[in-house]
């Protein structure tokens, strides 16, 4: 285990409701230890966004899903890090397949919108992953790198190293079809290996969380692996019982267990 906080963030995706969030928070803070060596955050839809922030435990983080890679101005439907900031969010996603995939957003534009974020004071993850097709011709590192090397050609290292890295596998989201702890630590170990190319403090200290159909029964192997810090949940966030159940596997890691 390192010596780096682990991360349950729960990707809520579209999904939920005003009285989803109002439950969720509920439970969250009946469940939720006040003193956690963990952090947790949770991800809703923008417009779930003020009423997360304003019903949330203290402990937990709010992030928003996506942000425009603009400050303002004329960009119908978008919303700027400036006003995610403004509202009280802490964290936000950047580049997730969904929004890579269905959006079809660029290695450049994604890390465009880490840039955004960072100038305003939000912590940004950055979601990476390949597809299927692309483990199957051997592409994993090649593509994640990429990834990850468009922002680190924006932003630089230092500033790379402000944000969070999440690791997710196209073929293990939301399919059920987890990839095994030592697949997840392979390219874990790569990432950190390459970002230790450019610094070794940073390498060592940035955050790389697994996402991909993580779940209770699966979390503590996944996360007890030594360059896995924490996950990024989407199904089994959905539900304040299955969301505690990752929570207390973190806490299980985070106690030394
Ligand atoms: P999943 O989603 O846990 O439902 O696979 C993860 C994600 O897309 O962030």
């Amino acid at each position: 285990m390192s010596d780096r906080k682990l991360l349950v963030a729960g990707n809520w995706k579209m999904h939920g409701s005003l009285t989803f969030v109002k439950e969720m928070m509920t439970s969250l803070a009946t469940m939720l230890p006040s003193k956690m060596n963990y952090d947790v955050a949770v991800f809703p839809v923008y417009i779930h966004l003020h009423e997360v922030i304003n019903t949330k435990p203290e402990q937990v983080l709010c992030g928003a899903q996506n942000l425009s890679e603009y400050d303002d101005g004329a960009v119908t439907g978008e919303v700027s890090g400036k006003m995610l900031a403004d509202l009280g969010c802490n964290m936000v996603l950047v580049g997730h397949s969904e929004r890579r995939v269905m959006n079809r957003e660029s290695n450049e534009e994604v890390a465009k919108k880490f840039a955004q974020a960072l100038k305003y004071g939000l912590t940004p993850v950055l979601c990476v992953g390949e597809s299927l097709l692309e483990r199957q011709s051997n592409q994993t590192f090649d593509v994640v790198w990429a990834q990850i090397q468009a922002v680190l050609d924006l932003v630089g290292i230092e500033q790379l190293g402000l944000g969070v890295l999440a690791y997710e596998p196209v073929w293990a989201i939301g399919t059920g079809e987890t990839a095994t702890a030592e697949q997840a630590q392979e390219v874990h170990q790569f990432i950190r290996s390459q970002l230790a190319l450019n610094d070794d403090t940073i390498s060592r200290r940035i955050r790389i969380l697994y996402g991909g159909s993580c779940k209770g029964s699966n979390a503590y192997e996944l996360f007890s692996m030594q360059d896995v810090d924490g996950g990024l949940i989407g199904g089994a966030s959905l539900t304040a019982q299955d969301f505690m159940a990752i929570c207390q596997e973190a806490d299980k890691l985070s106690q030394g267990d």
